[in-house]
């Protein structure tokens, strides 16, 4: 109701003032000249910011979500939100794309989505352009409640394989053995057809995951992949501090000179991984060090993204990331 009473107060008083309130409407003559929110839809205005704005990284063909796909949109609608425009952490700060956007198209998106994100106004004579918001949109789009999952199937191969070496819950208490709770569904997903089809190849994938994966047909990874996502991740213990202090600066910042980009643009500022890059935070330094140094072999041949810089980064580097990693929650 306030929304709604915020977007009318605004819609009469518009010429003139300037709102700079930090999250309110502010009704924009933008791309596709919206006037209210009730009139704002995907392919009306807001695909138009998407292309220009986020276009560059989340576009088709790139490596975050494409945003100007709009089933993609909506389904990250909440995320977008909270990260487009109550925290300003997209477009990511520093870049070309953060200083065109303007707090207009911000406001844009957020009462885009307040409104419930539709994709086109409904149909029957189009949306009548009116002062009054129309009828009332849904404050906060609620997320359609999921039945919960029915892990039953994989109950047994959970207990008499993944739990043995994994840990109860995918939570390893072993180096040798990378943790998995809490890892993205897709990841863990691809990397069980990697182990399957024999595309990773480093020899702890050969020896302990090519029997297990063997057998996996793709409805059973694909709830596997869910088992393993929804389960909440333990923190382990933190690496070396001076080691650490070291890896947390490639972390946030790459290594310019050589070429390597900085490792939580894609894993997450904490390392909690992305629609694009899997979870590292937590995991067991060792690990992370031998899955550079696999990536270094091309041993990893399902990888597309690692592959491209790992090269640049020294032995010593990865120790040091890797220690910074496993303290991250
Ligand atoms: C015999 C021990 C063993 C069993 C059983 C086992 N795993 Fe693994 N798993 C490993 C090891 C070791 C690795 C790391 C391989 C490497 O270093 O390349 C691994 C890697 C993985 C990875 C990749 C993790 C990452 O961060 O890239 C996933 C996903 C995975 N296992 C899932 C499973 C699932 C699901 C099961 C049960 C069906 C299972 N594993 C059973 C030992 C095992
Ligand atoms: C452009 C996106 C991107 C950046 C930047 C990036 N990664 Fe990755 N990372 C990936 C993707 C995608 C994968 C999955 C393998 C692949 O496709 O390359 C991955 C996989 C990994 C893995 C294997 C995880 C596992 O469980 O086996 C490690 C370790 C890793 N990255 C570390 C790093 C470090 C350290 C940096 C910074 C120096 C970094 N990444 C920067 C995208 C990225
Ligand atoms: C210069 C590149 C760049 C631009 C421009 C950019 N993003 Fe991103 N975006 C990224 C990267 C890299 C990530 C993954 C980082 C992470 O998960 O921490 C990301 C992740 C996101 C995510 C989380 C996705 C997920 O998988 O959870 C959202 C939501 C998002 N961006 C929204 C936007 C929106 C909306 C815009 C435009 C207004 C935008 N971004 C512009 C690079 C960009």
């Amino acid at each position: 109701m306030k929304l709604i009473i915020a977007i009318a107060l605004f819609a009469f008083s518009l010429i003139g003032c300037n709102p700079s309130g930090p999250h309110l409407y502010v009704p924009m003559d933008g791309a596709g000249g919206s006037v209210v929110a009730g009139m704002l839809t995907y392919n009306g205005s807001i695909k138009a910011i998407f292309v220009q704005r986020c276009g560059a990284c989340h576009g088709p063909g790139k490596p975050e979500p494409n945003w100007q796909d709009y089933n993609t949109a909506y389904s990250f609608r909440d995320k977008i939100y909270q990260w487009a425009v109550v925290e300003d952490k997209m477009p990511p700060p520093g870049t070309a794309q953060a200083a065109a956007i303007t707090e207009g198209e911000r406001q844009e998106i957020g009462a885009w989505i307040k409104a419930g994100a539709p994709e086109d106004a409904p149909s029957g004579g189009g949306p009548t352009p009116s002062p009054s918001p129309g009828p009332s949109p849904s404050p906060t789009p609620a997320p359609t409640p999921q039945p919960p999952p029915d892990f039953a199937p994989i109950q047994n191969l959970l207990n008499q394989e993944c739990f043995v070496c994994h840990g109860n819950n995918g939570n390893s208490t072993s180096s040798i053995f990378p943790r998995i709770a809490g890892q993205k569904d897709w990841y863990v997903e691809t990397e069980l057809k990697a182990f399957r089809s024999h595309a990773r190849k480093d020899n702890n994938a050969q020896m302990y995951m090519w029997g297990p994966a063997s057998s996996l047909d793709d409805p059973t990874i694909q709830l596997l992949a869910e088992y393993f996502s929804t389960q909440t991740p333990v923190a382990n213990t933190p690496g070396d501090p001076a080691r650490a202090a070291l890896g947390k600066t490639i972390f946030e910042n790459g290594i310019p000179a050589q070429g390597v980009p900085a490792c939580m643009l894609c894993h997450g500022d904490a390392g909690q991984g992305s629609g694009s890059a899997p979870r590292l935070a937590g995991q067991f330094s060792d690990y992370i060090v031998r899955q550079l140094e696999a990536f270094k072999k091309g041993e990893r041949t399902e990888a597309t993204v690692m592959p491209t810089f790992v090269q640049h980064l020294t032995k010593d580097d990865e120790t040091n990331l890797a220690n910074y990693i496993q303290g991250l929650k």
